[in-house]
């Protein structure tokens, strides 16, 4: 018996919606664990386009549980505007698949106006977040005044809940000459969403203990990427959680000893959306045609992706931070018909050469990448379902990139279908 945890070995997008459902074939339960909607997953199955934010990419599989774990920081309006998305596909989502942990805390509009406010006006800290109230939501659960999913089980305790989440609130909202929030009117908020979430309510630790025990498999699904990672990642161009695999155990209360193999999703090259250091970054034309050939446009936020070569020291300190056993290499297909390709080995910091990421934020803006050079090849790999479709070349650039960053390949994504995939380790038997 072996659960699976996904995590995003980059900063994020690197297709772990599109391995998560095709992985979901074999798993029971699909369990999302940090992050909220500022997640985008983009699943492609026959040709139909699902696009999911806040649910976990198993869901569109009939006879899969979803589960969203604790870890997650939900936005009820947005969930239910997702479940009503997908049922317009015809995925029809009700509490007989879909279960929710009753610690969730919730994203309140409050929360949303305060990310935008920020990302707004003081372009000179902006982060660039998705603007979904991710950051203010989780520093309300920090702080020990979020309301969550439970609070609204509980309508006679909420005014008081509400009280002391206001508090703080609203003396900020007075500093930024915003209009404060009217309590009552929160609450009534509140009250009035609460029977469209409710029904999905659960003891995350105990259905996942009960499937652990009952040899069902799991598949943890993370959201953003490890270099987005609140004490991993490039702070303070971050997102507000964990994004690392360790996170897949706090996030649902299922304890480290039931994570058993971590799979790293990697784009064959980088992209990274919002602000902070990206040293392989190309502002150039190759920049562009990565770009334009992997349609790098996010999901949430329609915002072009920046993009670079591979970086290899990026995704080797993500190995050890996230203790990956296999990655997912996804889009190859996007270099086919490039002459050279370079994947950044080490970088050069103020005159002296290292082989990881420096931790100070000045430093990281000026590593400069050294690059090793490939040859290229021009056939096409697109929708390539074995590894004997693939050119000489492209199989020598994965066999590089296993080496630099230590790790083995174990599935192959080569079109966004669900199907162009290959396998070589199958994580569920590792
Ligand atoms: P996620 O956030 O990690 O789930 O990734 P996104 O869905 O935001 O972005 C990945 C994009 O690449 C999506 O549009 C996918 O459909 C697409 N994609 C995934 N795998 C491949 C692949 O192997 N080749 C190509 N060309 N596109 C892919
Ligand atoms: P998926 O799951 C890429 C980035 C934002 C911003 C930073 C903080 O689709 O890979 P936030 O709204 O979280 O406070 O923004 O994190 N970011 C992502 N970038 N993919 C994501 O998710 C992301 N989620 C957040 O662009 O730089
Ligand atoms: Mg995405």
């Amino acid at each position: 018996m072996t659960n699976v945890v996904v995590v995003g070995s980059q900063w994020g997008d690197e297709g772990k919606g599109k391995i998560v459902d095709w992985l979901s074939e074999q798993a029971d339960v699909v369990v999302r664990f940090q992050g909220g909607h500022n997640a985008g997953h983009t699943l492609v199955v026959g040709g139909v386009t699902y696009k999911l934010s806040l649910l976990p990419s198993g869901v569109v599989r009939p006879g899969k549980m979803s589960v969203i774990g604790n870890g997650v920081v939900l936005d009820p309006q947005a969930l239910v505007d997702e479940i009503a998305r997908l049922a317009a596909q015809g995925v029809a989502i009700g509490p007989d698949r879909l279960r929710i942990a009753e610690t969730t805390p919730l994203i309140l509009p409050l929360h949303r106006e305060l990310d935008a406010l920020r990302e707004g006006t003081n372009s000179g800290t902006r982060i660039g977040t998705t603007r979904r109230g991710i950051g203010p939501a989780y520093e309300d659960k920090v702080g020990r005044r979020a309301i969550r999913l439970v609070d609204l089980s509980a309508p006679d305790d909420l005014p008081a809940k509400v009280e002391r989440l206001l508090t703080h609130h609203n003396l900020i909202r007075r500093g930024l000459g915003m209009e404060e929030v009217d309590p009552k009117a929160l609450v009534a908020e509140l009250l009035a969403i609460a029977p469209k979430v409710l029904p999905f309510m659960d003891r995350v630790w105990q259905l996942l203990d009960k499937a652990r025990r009952e040899g069902r498999k799991i598949l943890f699904e993370g959201a953003q990427g490890a270099l987005l990672d609140v004490d991993h990642g490039t702070y303070p161009y971050v997102t507000s959680s964990n994004t690392v695999a360790g996170s897949a155990a706090a996030g649902t209360g299922i304890g480290p000893g039931g994570l058993d193999y971590v799979l790293g999703i990697t784009k064959a090259y980088t992209t990274r959306v919002g602000e902070g250091p990206f040293p392989t970054e190309l502002t150039d034309e190759i920049g562009q045609t990565l770009g334009s050939k992997g349609h790098e446009f996010g999901v949430v936020t329609g915002r072009p992706r920046r993009c670079g070569w591979f970086d290899a020291v990026l995704v080797r300190q993500t190995v050890h931070t996230c203790g990956i056993h296999g990655i997912a290499l996804t889009k190859l297909d996007v270099l086919d018909g490039f002459k050279e390709l370079k994947v950044c080995t080490a970088y050069e910091v103020d005159g002296k050469k290292i082989d990881y990421l420096p931790a100070e934020t000045g430093a990281q803006a000026r590593a400069k990448p050294i690059y090793e050079t490939m040859e290229g090849w021009s056939q096409s790999t697109q929708g390539a379902r074995s590894w004997a479709d693939l050119p000489a070349e492209a199989v020598k650039y994965v066999r590089r990139v296993e080496e630099l960053i230590g790790c083995p390949v174990a599935v192959l994504s080569t079109s966004p279908e669900r199907d162009d995939t290959i396998l070589v380790h199958n994580p569920f038997e590792a």
